[in-house]
């Protein structure tokens, strides 16, 4: 099929996707964190189409994008009063929660769970999508499974081309590490994924808050966990990846000390100088945490090359959007980390 490449600023745009997902066709949508697959989050055969389009485990369920707040009690049961602080605090924004699901969504949606996620993205075009269609659009990021998250209309058409109806092309997402998931289906808040709000900022809003141990370490693929997702291997180029903290000087000389022709770093836009002859890669500053979580999927797709060998990352240290940036280059790096402080 041709694929459409519709512009969001077109005043069209949200009317000929709307009319798509309603014919149960599948649109790739822009949001403030990445790309996402869109299809009709109700209609088996359509959301069956996503998982065929990315190659995705079907036990890994999808997230119901909605129009905001009273919206959520169309598709989930024993809500919260916390979830309505959080949509009140957060909404529209990177922010997904994991609610009871009501039986009108489908298990092909929810990946066989009793529970469903549910999000309201803060991007004007997506949701007037979202209102116009008049179903809650169930979307998974819109890269192949196991690749880099899409954040450019061009990364989507890169993956999907002539797969799937229509591209909505909204520029660059501005977040670009997918949302933020807590879980609220038990007596404790629980962060299954990091992203644009911070633990920090949940915790203000809950008092409470648990760590997913998915966030923080490899999960066995047979393991039994509260977020299916987090199992698989992420955002990962071809080639091996690994993680080099310590002081930006000793890091430097470690990997300098280590690099061979093929071999490609992953750095902060202030270490540049230190890697000259290595190939470096900036993908942000390290002073400014939001440049580097914009463009970390961009320069992981850049370095999905299978001439490259090797792979030595930097990454930022702290909290806030760094624990997120944190996640997603541990789990490309399939959590190998070298201290290079301990290697001298
Ligand atoms: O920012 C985002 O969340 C993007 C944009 C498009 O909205 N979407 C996204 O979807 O990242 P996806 O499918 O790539 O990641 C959704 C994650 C998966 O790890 C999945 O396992 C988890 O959410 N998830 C979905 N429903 C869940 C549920 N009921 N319980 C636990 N985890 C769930
Ligand atoms: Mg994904």
């Amino acid at each position: 099929m041709e694929t459409l490449m519709l512009s969001a600023s077109d005043p069209k745009t949200a009317a000929t996707a709307a009319n798509l997902i309603m014919n149960g066709q599948l649109v790739a949508i822009p949001t403030e964190t990445v790309y996402g697959l869109g299809a009709n989050g109700l209609d088996e055969a359509a959301v069956a189409k996503i998982f065929e389009a990315k190659g995705r485990p079907q036990d890994n369920p999808l997230i119901l994008h909605i129009c905001g707040a009273e919206q959520i009690e169309l598709f989930c049961h024993h809500i919260p009063q916390k979830a309505y602080d959080l949509a009140e605090k957060f909404w529209p924004g990177p922010l997904t929660m994991v609610l009871p699901a009501r039986d009108c969504v489908p298990k092909r949606t929810t990946g066989g769970l009793a529970t469903v996620a549910v999000r309201c993205p803060d991007n004007a075009v997506t949701r007037e999508i979202i209102r116009l269609s008049g179903v809650p659009v169930a979307a998974p990021s819109a890269n192949i499974s196991g690749k880099p998250s899409t954040t450019t209309a061009e990364h989507v058409r890169h993956d999907h081309d002539g797969k799937i109806a229509a591209i909505v092309d909204g520029g660059s997402c501005r977040v670009g590490v997918e949302s933020t998931i807590v879980d609220l289906t038990e007596e404790r808040p629980r962060l299954l994924r990091p992203g644009g709000i911070t633990p920090e900022q949940l915790l203000e809003v809950l008092g409470d808050l648990v760590v997913d141990k998915a966030v923080t370490a490899q999960i066995d693929k047979d393991a039994v966990v509260k977020a299916p997702g987090m199992k698989y291997r992420h955002y990962a180029p071809s080639e091996p990846v690994v993680i080099v903290s310590g002081s930006r000087e000793t890091a430097a000389a470690y990997i300098r000390a280590h690099f061979e022709p093929g071999d490609r770093v992953l750095c902060f836009e202030e270490e540049l100088p230190l890697y000259e002859g290595c190939n470096p890669l900036s993908y942000g500053r390290e002073a400014d945490v939001n440049t580097l979580s914009a463009g970390l999927f961009a320069a992981l797709r850049e370095l999905d090359d299978p001439a490259i060998h090797q792979v030595y990352a930097r990454c930022p240290v702290g909290g806030g959007v760094a624990y997120a940036v944190q996640n997603r280059l541990k789990k490309a790096a399939a959590f190998h980390i070298v201290d290079a402080e301990e290697e001298v």
